[in-house]
C-alpha cells in the first residue's frame, strides 16, 4: 500500500531502529549518518532536481504533498544547495506557528551540521534566533508581515516560501496578498534597470523612460533601487491547489507523492459527554491491549493538556510497574523551545511516548514513530462576531478535512489505528473543510499593519477571500475609536504608527502607549506581558482549596491585572535575592520550585518574562517613558479603564453584567478575583463562551472614568 518511489515495508513500522537499545547514546557521527539516510529515505528526496527546475521555471510555485513528505525540512536546504541565496540573500520559509518555525529550524540545523542561528535560523515574535551568516530562515507568518513594515520589498529575500498555506491564517492571508504585489514591483524595478542598462551598453548613456508615468512613479516608490527577482512558492499539505494556482494567475502547481499506510478508524458507539475522560481510557486501552508504537492525541490547549498530562502520570502509578513503560510528552505553541523539542528525541528502548499535542500536530510538525491517533474532534478556534464587535477563542468541532490529516498522522510509517472519540453520524455531520481565518477574526491587527504598509484601500485589497465589508468597517472603527487612524482613515501620527509598530493586539498596543503618559509603563508592561500568555495560575482538581490560599496572597481586591503584576513582582523580588552568581539553569530551576509551592504555572510565567523583556526593548526603542506609579494603582486602573474601554461592562441586577458595546450579558469567571466582590462597573480583556459568556482578566473601575477617558465612544453612547 506504500504509494511514490518509496520502497518501505510496510510491516516494519519501526524504521531507523528507533527502539534499539542504545539508541539514547549513539554518537554524533552514526546520528548524522542515521539523518543522512533518513533524509534520502523522504519521498521529496527523489525529486530534487525535478523540484529546482520547475522552481528555476516558475517565479510562482505551488507544491502540493502529505505531511511527512520532507517539504518544509528538505526544499530549502535544496535551494541553497542549488545556489538560490547567493549574494548573501535568505530564503524564507513562513510557518502559521512559532513551534513549527523553531523545532523545523533546530531540526535543519542539525540536519546541515551547523548551529542554530548560523546558516539555519528561525525568527518569531519575542525571539530572534538569525545572525548575518543565515541562508535558510524560519519564521511565522505574521513575522515577515511585520519585516514587510521596514522593509517594503522584502529585499534581502531571494525565496520566500509559504508554508502550511492550506491553514489559512489570516496572516498567511494577507501575506500572499502583499507578497503578490512585492513580486510585481521587484521584477519590475529589475525588468526596468535591465532595460536601461542594455540601453546604455549600446548607446553609452542612460535612458530614461521618462514617457511612461507609471515607471516614473514606481521608480520614485523604491528609490531607484534594483530589486533582484522573487520567487515564491506557497506549498500546501492538502490536495485542493487550485485555490492557491487560481489566486496567483494560474500558477503551476506539482504534487508530490508522500507515503501513506491504511489507518483504521474507529468510532465511540454514543457521543462521549467528556472527551478528557474519554481520551484518557483510550490511551490505557491502546498502552494494554495494543503492540508496540506511540500515541499522538490532540486535545484544544495548554490547559487541557496540561490536565490529561496530570490524570495519566496519576493513572500510571496505580499500574504494576511493567506496565508503566509510557513517557509523556506535551507539545503545545507556548511551550519553552528545549521542552518543544523533547518529543523528538528517542526513548528507552520498550518504552512508549503518548504525545498530547494541540493542532499543531496536525500537519505543522511532524513527529515520527506515530502509530496511534487518538481525535476527541475539537480544536480551539477564534471566532468573530462583526455586529457586535466580539473575538473569542472557543472550542468547536474540527472539520472533515481535519480529521483526515489527524488520521493520517498514525500511517506515515507503517499501518495505524485512528480512534475518534465521536460516533461515525457525527463525523458525517461535520464542515468539509475549515472556514479561512480570516473570515472568523477581529480584523484590527492586519489592518493596522497594512495601513502602515500604505495599504489604504483595505476594501479593495486583493485577499485571496475577501472579509466581510461588515468586519473590514468594525475593524476600522474600533481603530479609529482608538485613535489609530484620523477621521480621513489614514494612520495617525503618533499613535497609529507607535501602534502599528508594536508587535501586539492593537489594544495592547493603546495600552503601553496611553501608560507612558498615565505614567504607568512598568505596570502596564508587565500586565500587557502576563496577558500575552495562557493561564498564569494552575489548580489542580485534588488540591484546589491549597491552591486557592496560594492564590489569595497575590490577589488585589481591585482586579485580575493588579493581581497578576503583584503575582509577576513577588517573582522578581524572589529571584533578585537568589540569582546573584547563578546561571540560568539553576535560575529556572529555583523559579520551577517556586511556581509550584505557589501554584503558578512556571511554563506561563517564563514565557511572561521572555515576552516582557521582548516589550519592553520595543517601547525603549520607541521613546516611550518607562515610569512607574509606585502606589498610585488609582492611576493604573485608569489607564485601563481608559485603553480597555470597548470593553467595559455594568452589573445588573442578579450579579450579570451588561457590556457596554455589544449589550451582551456577560457573567465574571469563576477564576477572577472579583468573582464574589462583583463591582458596579469592569473592564475586561476577554470573553469566554461556554454554556454562559464568561469574562476574565478583570478590573473594577468607576463609571464616570469612562465617559472622562473616552468621550469620543461614551459621549456618543448617550
Ligand atoms: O513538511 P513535511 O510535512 O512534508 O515534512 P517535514 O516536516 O519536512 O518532515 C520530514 C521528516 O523529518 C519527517 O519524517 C519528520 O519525522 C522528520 N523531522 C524530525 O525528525 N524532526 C523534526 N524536528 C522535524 C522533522
Ligand atoms: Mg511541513
Amino acid at each position: 500500500m506504500a504509494q511514490g518511489g518509496l520502497n518501505i515495508s510496510s510491516g516494519s513500522h519501526r524504521p531507523n531502529g528507533k527502539f534499539s537499545k542504545d539508541s539514547t547514546k549513539v554518537d554524533s557521527f552514526s546520528r548524522r549518518q542515521k539523518i543522512l539516510q533518513h533524509r534520502k529515505s523522504l519521498p521529496i528526496a527523489s525529486v530534487e532536481r525535478r523540484l529546482i527546475e520547475e522552481v528555476r521555471n516558475n517565479d510562482i510555485l505551488i507544491i502540493v504533498g502529505e505531511t511527512g513528505s520532507g517539504k518544509t525540512t528538505q526544499l530549502p536546504q535544496f535551494l541553497f544547495n542549488a545556489g538560490f541565496s547567493r549574494d548573501g540573500t535568505i530564503i524564507g520559509v513562513t510557518q502559521p506557528r512559532r513551534v513549527a518555525a523553531v523545532t523545523v529550524a533546530k531540526r535543519v540545523a542539525e540536519e546541515c551540521g551547523v548551529e542554530v542561528g548560523q546558516k539555519v535560523g528561525y525568527s518569531i515574535r519575542f525571539e530572534d534566533v538569525t545572525s548575518s551568516s543565515t541562508r535558510i530562515k524560519y519564521m511565522t507568518d505574521g513575522l515577515l508581515l511585520r519585516e514587510a513594515l521596514l522593509d517594503p520589498y522584502l529585499s534581502r529575500y531571494s525565496v520566500i516560501i509559504v508554508d502550511e498555506a492550506h491553514e489559512r491564517t489570516v496572516h498567511t492571508d494577507v501575506l500572499l496578498g502583499l507578497l503578490k504585489n512585492v513580486q510585481i514591483a521587484r521584477s519590475k524595478s529589475f525588468n526596468y534597470h535591465l532595460d536601461n542598462e542594455s540601453k546604455k551598453a549600446k548607446n553609452g548613456m542612460l535612458v530614461e523612460k521618462e514617457k511612461d508615468p507609471q515607471s516614473i512613479s514606481f521608480l520614485k516608490e523604491c528609490q531607484g533601487k534594483k530589486f533582484p527577482p522573487l520567487k515564491l512558492i506557497i506549498m500546501s499539505a492538502s490536495l485542493d491547489a487550485r485555490i492557491f494556482s487560481e489566486y496567483f494567475g494560474g500558477a503551476r502547481a506539482v504534487h508530490i507523492q508522500g507515503r501513506q499506510f491504511p489507518v483504521d478508524i474507529f468510532y465511540t458507539y454514543h457521543a462521549e459527554p467528556d472527551y478528557l475522560d474519554a481520551a484518557l481510557i483510550t490511551i490505557f486501552q491502546i498502552h494494554m491491549e495494543e503492540g508496540p508504537g506511540d500515541i499522538l492525541v490532540f486535545l484544544t490547549g495548554q490547559e487541557e493538556i496540561e490536565s490529561v498530562e496530570r490524570l495519566v502520570k496519576e493513572r500510571l502509578q496505580k499500574l504494576p510497574e511493567n506496565n508503566r513503560k509510557l513517557v509523556i510528552f506535551p507539545i503545545f505553541s507556548s511551550l519553552p523551545s528545549e521542552q518543544q523539542m523533547r518529543v523528538f528525541a528517542p526513548i528507552q528502548a520498550g518504552f512508549r511516548k503518548v504525545i498530547l499535542a494541540t493542532n499543531i500536530a496536525e500537519t505543522s510538525v511532524t513527529i515520527p514513530g506515530i502509530k496511534y491517533v487518538i481525535d476527541p474532534g475539537f480544536v480551539k478556534a477564534r471566532t468573530y462576531d462583526p455586529n457586535k464587535g466580539l473575538e473569542s477563542l472557543v472550542v468547536v468541532p474540527i472539520s472533515k478535512a481535519q480529521a483526515l490529516q489527524r488520521s493520517g498522522r498514525a500511517g506515515r510509517e507503517g499501518p495505524g489505528k485512528c480512534f475518534r472519540l465521536y460516533p461515525e453520524f457525527e463525523f458525517e455531520k461535520l464542515e468539509d473543510s475549515t472556514k479561512p481565518e480570516i473570515k472568523r477574526c477581529n480584523l484590527s491587527n492586519v489592518i493596522l499593519q497594512l495601513k502602515a504598509m500604505g495599504v489604504d484601500d483595505i476594501i479593495g485589497f486583493d485577499f485571496i477571500d475577501k472579509p466581510s465589508r461588515s468586519a473590514i468597517v468594525k475593524s476600522l472603527e474600533q481603530l479609529y475609536l482608538l485613535g489609530a487612524l484620523t477621521d480621513e482613515c489614514k494612520l495617525s501620527d503618533p499613535v497609529g504608527c507607535q501602534m502599528a509598530r508594536l508587535p501586539l493586539d492593537p489594544v495592547y498596543s493603546k495600552a503601553l502607549v496611553l501608560a507612558s503618559e498615565f505614567k504607568c509603563l512598568e505596570e502596564m508592561l508587565i500586565t500587557v506581558a502576563m496577558l500575552s500568555v495562557e493561564s498564569i495560575f494552575y489548580a489542580p482538581r485534588e488540591k484546589l482549596e491549597e491552591a486557592r490560599t496560594a492564590m489569595k496572597c497575590f490577589s488585589s481586591p481591585e482586579g485580575d491585572h493588579q493581581t497578576l503584576i503583584n503575582v509577576y513582582r513577588a517573582s522578581d523580588e524572589f529571584l533578585e535575592k537568589r540569582k546573584l552568581g547563578l546561571g540560568q539553569e539553576k535560575i529556572d530551576k529555583i523559579l520551577r520550585k517556586w511556581c509550584k509551592e505557589n501554584f503558578i504555572n512556571s511554563r506561563s510565567l517564563r514565557h511572561a518574562r521572555d515576552v516582557h523583556s521582548q516589550i519592553r526593548e520595543h517601547v525603549e526603542q520607541m521613546g516611550l517613558r518607562l515610569e512607574s506609579c509606585g502606589d498610585d494603582m488609582l492611576q493604573f486602573r485608569r489607564c485601563l479603564a481608559a485603553s480597555f474601554f470597548l470593553n467595559a461592562a455594568i452589573k445588573q441586577h442578579e450579579g450579570t453584567y451588561r457590556a457596554f458595546s455589544t449589550g451582551q450579558v456577560v457573567q465574571i469567571h469563576p477564576s477572577s478575583v472579583l468573582f464574589r466582590t462583583k463591582p458596579d462597573c469592569i473592564v475586561f480583556n476577554e470573553l469566554v463562551q461556554t454554556n454562559h459568556k464568561y469574562v476574565r482578566n478583570i478590573t473594577r473601575i468607576d463609571y464616570l472614568w469612562l465617559t472622562e477617558l473616552a468621550p469620543q465612544y461614551y459621549a456618543m453612547q448617550s
